[in-house]
């Protein structure tokens, strides 16, 4: 069944867990758009796994634009999200409609954007665009410099009211679910329970509406760092290693091609 915007909602009022997992590429959306998963989120962190950047800042709109095309292209029922890169979206209100809207022309079904309260007049302006967006709050990549580092947000009383209100005000302005990134279990839960829309969490415990994780992680293909509310499903790393040895063994050996594989 297609998934779309209001079939997302109601399984929160369904109480049904969604799931979503990045997605970089066209094989990988035939992929996981076969294995069933709700969402597929072309995260800016294709600029880390994908393109080897040291964090997601130098990602571009075309970059995130050149992912979604072929994730569009891959999918058939997953809702395809794009997750608008630093400066695409925090320019001025013009500038966000339009990118955001080339992401839905070229096939996106929604779009994220990082932030709480101070991006709550940009969501509003999307939504009544017609633009479902995604929210972020918690720990927002984008913000590393701000924030000092990748660590756990909202553990302060201070933060965790922070967080709550952001959440609201992101519901308020019209977002259709809001991804909480590494965030205490109970914050989390408390903002989850506090909200109508669906929360999907990353680091964010238990309670949370949906989850999602960075598909290089789940398949081991990413040996760069692994955060603890990583769950490695595969370890693809020594497998693809392994593949690529034999085949530079059957080369030098020549064992390949062999006769089936050649043209008479
Ligand atoms: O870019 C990304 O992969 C993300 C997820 C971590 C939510 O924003």
């Amino acid at each position: 069944m297609k998934i779309t915007v209001p079939l997302i909602l109601k399984k929160k009022q369904n109480k049904e867990k969604i799931t979503m997992l990045t997605c970089y590429d066209y094989s990988m959306a035939l992929l996981l758009d076969r294995a069933g998963v709700d969402m597929l989120l072309v995260g800016d962190s294709v600029g880390v796994v994908f393109s080897g950047y040291e964090n997601t800042l130098p990602v571009t709109f075309d970059e995130i634009l050149y992912h979604t095309k072929a994730v569009v292209r891959g999918r058939k029922n997953s809702l395809v999200v794009a997750d608008m890169p630093f400066l695409s979206y925090q320019v001025s209100i013009e500038d966000a409609i339009k990118n955001c809207g080339l992401m839905i022309k070229a096939g996106a079904e929604a779009v994220k954007l990082e932030g709480g309260v101070e991006v709550c007049e940009v969501v509003y302006k999307l939504f009544q665009s017609g633009i479902p967006v995604v929210g972020h709050i918690g720990l927002t990549p984008q913000s590393v410099n701000i924030l000092g580092g990748y660590r756990v947000q909202g553990k302060t009383d201070a933060a965790k009211k922070k967080l709550i209100d952001s959440a609201k005000a992101l519901e308020s302005a019209g977002a259709f679910c809001i991804v909480l990134e590494c965030v205490p279990e109970e914050v989390a839960k408390e903002i989850t329970e506090e909200l109508t829309i669906p929360t999907i969490g990353i680091g964010a415990g238990r309670y949370t509406d949906g989850q999602v994780l960075v598909i290089n992680d789940i398949l081991g293909l990413f040996e760069g760092f692994r955060p603890k509310f990583v769950k490695r499903y595969v370890d693809l790393a020594p497998v693809i290693e392994k593949a690529a040895k034999d085949y530079i063994n059957d080369v030098k050996e020549g064992l390949f091609p062999a006769d089936e594989n050649v043209f008479k």
